[in-house]
């Protein structure tokens, strides 16, 4: 026993200060959950607010009432989901590459997927609508939070040029939220060149339509195939309810390189893209306009808020009968 109390004796101020140390390291853990969990509460519920803030999104907000006002930041919460859709295939087609590139800075800035098919798979341009309504069955067929909810469509012959226009600035505010396509027409009529389509089953409707209706309709003349087709069925109660013609400009401005006069429909610095529609040679005029672009960036590159498309898109809607 003394040889025990003896071993105890020395050994109990030791477990006394162990038990302390013992209850400091609790102490010191759950003050340590609790400053993570703090922590942890206040990026979720500040951090993004604060980015949101210092973002080109929270500028659009600012710019345009209709986004619901700058600190309805809820507005942007509720952001669509954009991804661009092009083709490209064939050879010798180095000055196309070269256009398509241009589209990697402005997805890079504002998040935006690419999808580029790289095969032709129909005849003439019939691979387009086809590949449209692929993406448009895809995407339908996930959960929404994981869903593309717009697709821009480019053809390969156009040129970025103010990558700082969000193409969010175009989708249709709450009150039109009915339109599901926006087109630009040019002097021939429709040009479905570059267009904004929302992901909805009214999508896969036209685009089965528009991939069926040389088949359907073998007796019309499609002079530009799809585009032809295009046009005719958007003149349909049931398409043309739901689709826009917004100006030419917004994203679809043409530059004719013969005409010196400038034009409504002539792109000019700020606009955010040129398309090289029917001019010829194609692949030498896609060239130079990469090469003008090089040149000075600054020409084009105009931050959003010195460009028109702030009070153009906000006056459009407001005067748009709904
Ligand atoms: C197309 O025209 C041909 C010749 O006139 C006719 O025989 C055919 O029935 C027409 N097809 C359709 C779908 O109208
Ligand atoms: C298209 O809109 C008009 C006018 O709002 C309406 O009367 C008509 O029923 C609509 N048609 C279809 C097919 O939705
Ligand atoms: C917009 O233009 C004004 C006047 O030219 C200029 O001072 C300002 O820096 C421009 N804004 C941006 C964000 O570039």
């Amino acid at each position: 026993m003394a040889l025990i109390n003896h071993i105890n004796l020395p050994r109990r101020p030791f477990a006394s200060l162990l038990r302390y140390f013992h209850k400091a390291r609790i102490t010191t853990l759950l003050l340590f959950c609790a400053a993570i969990t703090l922590f942890a509460v206040y990026l979720h519920n500040f951090e993004p607010n604060r980015d949101r803030s210092n973002s080109w999104q929270a500028k659009i907000i600012s710019l345009n009432p209709l986004f619901g006002g700058p600190d309805n930041y809820n507005a942007w919460s509720k952001r669509p989901r954009i991804g661009k859709v092009s083709i490209l295939y064939g050879d010798k087609k180095l000055a196309h590459e070269r256009a398509l590139k241009t589209q990697e800075k402005h997805n890079r800035l504002h998040g935006y997927s690419m999808h580029l098919l790289r095969r032709g798979i129909l005849d003439g341009y019939w691979t387009k609508p086809a590949y449209i309504l692929s993406l448009i069955l895809q995407e339908l067929g996930k959960q929404d939070s994981e869903r593309l909810s717009w697709l821009f469509w480019v053809d390969a012959d156009t040129v970025v040029l103010n990558s700082h226009v969000p193409l969010e600035i175009f989708i249709p505010p709450t009150q039109h939220k009915d339109i599901h396509l926006l087109v630009t027409k040019d002097w021939n009529g429709l040009n479905n060149g570059v267009f904004l389509l929302e992901v909805t089953p009214w999508a896969v409707e036209l685009f089965t339509a528009i991939a069926s209706f040389r088949d359907f309709q073998p007796n019309t003349t499609l002079t530009f195939q799809d585009q032809s087709a295009m046009e005719i069925l958007l003149k349909e109660p049931k398409y043309a309810n739901h689709t826009v013609t917004v100006p030419q400009r917004w994203f679809n401005a043409y530059k004719d390189e013969k005409d010196k006069e400038l034009k409504a429909d002539q792109v000019r610095g700020g606009d955010l893209l040129v398309h090289l529609a029917g001019v010829n040679p194609r692949e030498k005029y896609l060239d130079e306009w990469c090469d003008r672009y090089e040149e000075d960036p600054s020409v084009w590159e105009i931050a959003l808020e010195n460009t028109t498309y702030p009070t153009e898109t906000k006056e459009f809607w407001e005067n748009l009968k709904t």
